[in-house]
């Protein structure tokens, strides 16, 4: 008997193939969202496959902890996308109206989300109802699913457009986001958790080699419990999930 892995049930994302139609600043960001996705995808996955065996108090409670940051990661993608990365498209590709189709792929799980923030922010260990948590869950993984996948050929789309120039776009969306009011104690630990470098050779963190130290020495103690549910270590290795069941 195994676990499953938090590969399941929600497919991650091999990088696009390089071929001459794409240049290779469109590659990379087209690789380098579907490196972001994948740490979206593995830290849903992980939340599926454990929160039904969440039943201590103290582990519900870092349980939730852990989704507010899963929560607050996938919240601020997309918050940075629209404000910024599809705008700033529409403005240097000329084309007014060509991110509308994702844009309303964002709105067709934003309530959703909205509301898993709301039920992992509020609920008390006693109040936790895997019932009502997978409820929610349900209401928008599989609209965010089809968003996080497609979005990736539809960068890869903008080649015609000029790739340096989407590329600058997502180097400058990059600082913004690391400039915006994020938590290293709650982002870094997050984001290693659900990093496995194993999976793919292109799919590069884009962080600087002493981080998992920063963050194994300081970052990650802060809520040492909510990493327990995390598909990989503070080092980015995939390992096993504690609380999954065994098939
Ligand atoms: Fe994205
Ligand atoms: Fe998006």
């Amino acid at each position: 008997m195994t676990k499953p892995w938090a590969n399941e049930p929600f497919a991650l994302i091999p990088s696009p193939t390089a071929s001459k139609e794409v240049s290779k600043e469109t590659l990379k960001v087209a690789t380098d969202m579907c490196f972001v996705h994948n740490l979206f995808f593995r830290n849903l996955n992980a939340v599926h496959l454990q929160y039904e065996q969440v039943t201590k108090p103290e582990d519900i409670a870092d349980f939730m902890v852990f989704c507010q940051c899963i929560h607050e990661g996938i919240h601020t993608h997309h918050h940075h996308e629209e404000e910024f990365f599809f705008p700033e498209v529409e403005v240097y590709t000329g084309q007014a109206g060509l991110m509308e189709t994702n844009l309303q792929q964002h709105h067709a799980f934003e309530e959703g989300l909205k509301r898993f923030g709301q039920y992992v922010y509020s609920t008390k260990p006693h109040e936790y109802n895997p019932k009502d948590f997978k409820e929610i869950l349900d209401s928008f993984t599989p609209a965010l699913v089809k968003h996080l996948n497609d979005e990736i050929p539809t960068l890869l789309a903008l080649e015609k457009y000029g790739g340096d120039k989407l590329l600058n776009l997502w180097q400058e969306l990059e600082k913004r986001i690391l400039a915006g009011a994020i938590d290293p104690y709650r982002v870094m630990p997050v984001a290693l958790g659900s990093f496995d470098k194993t999976f793919d050779k292109n799919q590069v963190a884009p962080f600087p080699w002493f981080v998992p130290y920063l963050s194994w020495l300081w970052f990650s103690r802060k809520h040492k419990g909510a990493w327990r549910f995390s598909p990989c270590s503070i080092w980015s290795k995939p390992r096993e999930l504690q609380f999954a069941m065994e098939k």
